[in-house]
């Protein structure tokens, strides 16, 4: 069996694979990873680009298990062979939960070997990431230990291990560096899956996915680890790392339906930094969002996926042209306008983890365009009151309607100043498709009023002749691995911003959240509209409505007791976000930076779009092979043992009874 440590899959555990045998002819041999192949077949050959059936399928998707395959398996003298079937006339698992290690349903490490085996030796047996830190692991080393304590902020450790968060809250903190300001006695895998495959082709999925589904095993997806919900992660999990699918295969001129322009072709394990290199290597822009390292076609899509581009164009969802995606029932499918189009409806912007694992999307792109940024902070101090302040903030929200109109991307925060005041920072202000003249002409009314309220900027303009310098400049590696904080969120209607009245309602509610200690993390952003957005999708309703998604983080110690960590929590869900949701009154909460504890998150998350995304959920998967918390139909399930606010992913998933 595979074991990975540190980004090195490690010799299998010969002993195990040659407890299995295999007839080949008339003898009985040892089952080896040299006369096993990976379980699959080419069953569709990468075809030229066609403009009627699309992009043609990646190498990868082209191998796959079909019926025949596992036909042909059975004649092999393997354990539990029939793990791996489709589907068939049996029922659906009633087991009340999902099988946990030390179970007696828990399948013995002979079964996961075949599993090992068939998948052509993909199998991790999962660590924890800080497990060279502990001397109760055999992977202790202080060196490694060393290396990775400093590298814990970067997300690219993160995102290269098959099964680690970028941020542990929920977890449980059962296995971070000693020295980080926290005390773990001992490391235990707590959240973190037990198994995860690193996938490769479309027949691992398939094989993980009819496994899981027959043994009643919790099944996660696990891609970048960004997910701020850590829907990616699960205690007693087999996961699937999708990681490795970083195809980016760009079509310069590619038509389909109605769409005819340029496009890319993108694997399911994409970094969004990746994506921006190629589209401006190849002179168009692509729709993404800020942060280096998210998976693009991943949670980003599968959520709806908002951008310095949104403005402009609408949401990442709103580009995708085709998915390809195995289904709960382990069939590989293709999802577009014309080819199941209810999943192809769904899989963009009703959530990752849910429907089925997407391999990969087609999007569309954009010609490449001028960008300026603006910034410039101002801050509370002996010469600028309080009044004066939160005068300047409501100067700013009063043009949010009309910024937006224009394209723009506003993206800000508003945090304390260390002495009990409050600093406002532009970080930056993003003008898209703008010259720096053009968008010094849009805001100077706003600079005017800033002016007349005796709040002295100074604006750095800066013009960039694309999208990539631009976002490179403005947007820093993100900074992860930390457990000091956990954010709500709200998409508020443009209307709040429009209306005088309600505007300074709106902005009391959001001082009111900020004075008690939280901060904003606010984005001026819409969903536009334009010829190419195809918007027939599942984003969130309040995506349409909104100018605003603000960000509100309620902060800890790194030491917090839980008792603290959980209060904080409460009061975010319970003290500040109550005012943001009466002041925006059947507005929603963007799911994929957004409040695990969100009350009536059906609403906030999908709005309208619920129950017509709950009944496909049923239909799809009737096994429950899919869950991950506040995804479509997560209501019905239970994970045991969390604290209240602290809905951590370390105890036996259960059917909710
Ligand atoms: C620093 C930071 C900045 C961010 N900036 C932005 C931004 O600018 N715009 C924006 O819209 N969002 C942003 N996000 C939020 C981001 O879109 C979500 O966290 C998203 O869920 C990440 O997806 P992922 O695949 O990278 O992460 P993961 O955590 O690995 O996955 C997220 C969810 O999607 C599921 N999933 C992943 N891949 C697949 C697949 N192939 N098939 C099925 N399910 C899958 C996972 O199971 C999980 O449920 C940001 C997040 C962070 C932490
Ligand atoms: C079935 O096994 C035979 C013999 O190993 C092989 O030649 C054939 O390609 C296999 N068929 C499939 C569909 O895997
Ligand atoms: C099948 O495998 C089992 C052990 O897994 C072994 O005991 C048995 O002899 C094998 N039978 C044949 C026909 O290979
Ligand atoms: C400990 O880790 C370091 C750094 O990765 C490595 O060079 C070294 O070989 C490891 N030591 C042992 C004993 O594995
Ligand atoms: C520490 O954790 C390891 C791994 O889970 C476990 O084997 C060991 O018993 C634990 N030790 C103590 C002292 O709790
Ligand atoms: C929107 O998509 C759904 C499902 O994909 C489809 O049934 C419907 O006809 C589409 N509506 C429009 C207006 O295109
Ligand atoms: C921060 O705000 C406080 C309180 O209003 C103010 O007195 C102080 O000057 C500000 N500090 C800085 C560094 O701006
Ligand atoms: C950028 O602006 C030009 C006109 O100035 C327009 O034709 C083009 O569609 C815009 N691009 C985007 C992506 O909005
Ligand atoms: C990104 O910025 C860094 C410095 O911050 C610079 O070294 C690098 O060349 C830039 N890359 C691109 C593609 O602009
Ligand atoms: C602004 O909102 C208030 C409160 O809802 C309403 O009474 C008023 O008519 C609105 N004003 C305008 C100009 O729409
Ligand atoms: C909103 O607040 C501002 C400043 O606090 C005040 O001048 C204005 O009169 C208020 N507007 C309404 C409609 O209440
Ligand atoms: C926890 O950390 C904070 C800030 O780093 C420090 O001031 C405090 O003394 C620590 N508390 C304990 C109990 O260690
Ligand atoms: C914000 O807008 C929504 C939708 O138009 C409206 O229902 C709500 O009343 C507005 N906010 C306030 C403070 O009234």
């Amino acid at each position: 069996m595979a074991q990975f440590i540190r980004g090195v899959i490690v010799a299998s555990l010969a002993s195990l694979i040659s407890a299995q045998t295999i007839k080949v002819g008339s003898t009985v041999v040892a089952a080896t990873p040299q006369n096993v192949a990976p379980a699959g077949a080419i069953v569709a050959v990468p075809a030229p680009l066609s403009t009627t059936s699309g992009a043609p399928l990646l190498a990868w998707e082209s191998f796959q298990l079909t019926q025949a395959v596992l036909t042909n398996l059975t004649n092999l003298n393997l354990t539990a062979i029939s793990s791996f079937s489709f589907p068939g006339t049996g029922s659906p698992s009633t087991a009340s939960c999902k099988a946990f290690p030390g179970d007696a349903n828990w399948p013995s490490p002979i079964v996961w070997d075949v599993l090992d085996l068939l998948s052509g030796g993909a199998l991790i047996k999962t660590v924890p990431l800080a497990a060279p830190c502990y001397t109760s692991w055999p992977e202790y080393n202080a060196t490694l230990c060393a290396a990775i304590t400093a590298s814990w902020n970067d997300p690219h450790l993160h995102t290269s291990d098959p099964t680690s968060t970028q941020w542990p809250l929920f977890e449980g903190l059962t296995c971070i560096p000693p020295t980080l300001g926290r005390t773990v006695t001992n490391c235990t895998l707590g959240g973190y899956a037990s198994y995860s495959i690193e996938v490769s082709n479309v027949a691992q999925i398939q094989l993980a996915l009819n496994f899981a589904r027959n043994l009643n095993l919790r099944l996660v997806v696990r891609n970048t680890g960004h997910d701020f919900a850590d829907k990616g992660i699960g205690a007693g999990a087999l996961s699937l790392w999708t990681h490795k699918l970083n195809d980016i295969k760009f079509y310069e001129s590619y038509t389909y339906g109605s769409y005819s322009g340029p496009a890319f072709k993108l694997g399911a394990g994409v970094h969004t930094e990746d994506v921006y290199a190629v589209a401006e290597a190849n002179g168009v822009t692509a729709v993404g969002g800020e942060c280096r390292t998210v998976g693009l076609a991943g949670g980003y899509i599968a959520g709806g996926g908002h951008s310095p581009m949104s403005s402009l164009v609408g949401m990442a969802a709103d580009q995708v042209l085709s998915m390809e995606a195995v289904l709960p029932n382990g069939q590989f499918v293709t999802a577009s306008a014309t080819q199941n189009p209810d999943l192809f409806w769904a899989l963009r912007g009703g959530g990752g983890s849910t429907f089925g694992v997407v391999t990969s999307v087609v999007v569309q792109a954009y010609p490449k365009i001028p960008v300026t940024t603006m910034t410039f902070d101002f801050t509370i101090s002996a010469t600028l009151s309080a009044t004066t302040f939160w005068n300047g903030v409501r100067a700013y929200f009063s043009y949010f309607a009309t910024f937006t109109d224009a394209g723009t991307y506003g993206y800000f925060n508003i945090v304390p100043n260390g002495s009990g005041g409050y600093t406002f920072t532009f970080d930056p202000f993003w003008g898209g498709n703008m010259t720096k003249p053009q968008l010094q002409t849009l805001v100077a009314p706003f600079l005017k009023d800033l002016s007349n309220l005796g709040i002295p900027v100074t604006p750095v303009f800066t013009q960039y002749a694309s999208l990539l310098p631009a976002w490179n400049a403005s947007f820093p590696p993100e900074n992860v691995g930390g457990w000091t904080n956990h954010a709500a969120s709200r998409l508020f209607p443009r209307e709040n911003f429009t209306n005088g009245t309600l505007l300074n309602a709106t902005l009391a509610a959001v001082r009111y959240a900020i004075e008690g200690g939280a901060i904003l993390v606010g984005y001026n952003i819409k969903s536009a509209t334009n010829a190419h957005a195809n918007q027939n999708n599942s984003v969130n309703p309040a995506w349409r409505k909104t100018v605003t998604h603000f960000i509100l983080p309620g902060l800890w110690d790194a030491n917090a007791s839980w008792a603290t960590i959980q209060n904080v929590s409460e009061t975010i869900t319970n003290d500040w976000m109550p005012k943001w949701r009466a002041v925006s009154p059947g507005a929603g909460a963007y799911m994929a930076e957004a409040d695990i504890n969100e009350p009536n998150f059906q609403q906030s998350f999908y709005g309208s779009y619920y129950p017509q995304l709950y009944a496909l959920k049923q239909q799809l998967d009737p096994y429950g092979l899919f869950y991950a918390p506040t995804g479509v139909g997560s209501e019905d399930w239970v994970v045991e043992g969390q604290l209240p606010y602290v809905p951590t992913q370390n105890g036996r998933l259960c059917k909710k009874t």
